[in-house]
């Protein structure tokens, strides 16, 4: 069995917070109350490192993961709820671009923050491909403008109710409204069947979107773009999609040219207390 916590004995408190804390639950406490293993537990063990982020004394290193390699949190770095606030609601889907490029590093840092985003079991299944050249997504603005009038013609309710021929109308006039002339595009695509992989590429995508804000950076979910993946043959040709994979979503980003002054209204929450 693959040894998937090692814990340095001086240092431990035997406290079992990694033991209550373990998701699959996989951790025991020995007759002398170090944390241990319990049977199998590699095989079941989802590498999510909780047991060495919940640990006050840095006693514990994990198979994947050495204590040293990971962050300590900042106290004087945490938010107060009324900035939280403040923050996500004035998030705003960006639809008017600068023609400036978005230096590598900052979607690397934002790419890896996605990473931070909830999945199940731990699986991290998101894969991106970064369209990084804006004439690459003119192209793609282009196909999926193929795309929205094979649909207007197949499916013509379907298309008019997502608004479809206007967005087509626009585009023939030159008018980019697919996606907005952004000067990148991010997609994120995982294998085929994952089934974890709708719920955590929605996730990683909002990660981005809430992040971006703070690099100076504005996004938006490039929704026609993302449907036509779903079937559009040529689309995916000219992503270079890997065999076996599929696109769960794509985002728009790049330097903002909008202001905001005012965080608009939206819906209460519609919610039955049980
Ligand atoms: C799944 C999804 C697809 C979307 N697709 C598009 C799109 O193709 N084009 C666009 O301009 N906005 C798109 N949006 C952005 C929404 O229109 C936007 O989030 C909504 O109007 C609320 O505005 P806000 O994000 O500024 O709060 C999409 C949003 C989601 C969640």
């Amino acid at each position: 069995m693959g040894n998937i916590i090692t814990v340095e004995r001086e240092k431990c408190l035997k406290d079992g917070l990694c033991v209550a804390d373990c998701p699959l639950n996989i951790l025991t406490q020995d007759k002398d109350g170090y944390p241990v293993p319990v049977e199998n537990a590699d095989k079941v063990c989802i590498d999510c490192g909780h047991c060495v982020a919940v640990c006050p004394s840095g006693a514990l290193d994990q198979r994947k993961m050495a204590v040293a390699d990971c962050v300590p949190l900042k106290k004087e770095l945490e938010i107060s709820a009324e900035q939280m606030e403040q923050y996500l609601c004035a998030r705003r889907s960006i639809r008017r671009y600068l023609q400036k490029p978005v230096e590598d590093k900052k979607i690397e840092k934002l790419l890896a923050i996605a990473g931070y985003a909830p999945s199940g079991h731990n699986v991290q299944p998101t894969k991106w491909l970064v369209i990084n050249d804006a004439n690459e997504v003119r192209k793609m603005a282009g196909l999926v403008a193929d795309w929205l009038r094979w649909m207007i013609e197949d499916q013509p309710e379907f298309a008019k109710m997502l608004h479809m021929d206007k967005v087509l109308a626009a585009w023939d006039k030159g008018k980019d409204l697919i996606l907005r002339n952004a000067p990148h595009l991010l997609v994120a695509y995982a294998p085929k069947n994952e089934r974890t992989a709708p719920a955590a590429i929605v996730s990683a995508i909002a990660y981005i979107e809430i992040a971006a804000p703070a690099l100076g950076l504005g996004t938006c979910w490039a929704g026609y773009f993302s449907r036509a993946c779903q079937t559009f043959k040529p689309l995916l040709k000219a992503l270079c999609m890997p065999e076996g994979h599929a696109v769960y979503g794509a985002v728009m980003i790049g330097y903002p040219d909008a202001e905001y002054h005012r965080i608009p209204a939206r819906k209460d929450p519609d919610l039955i207390w049980h």
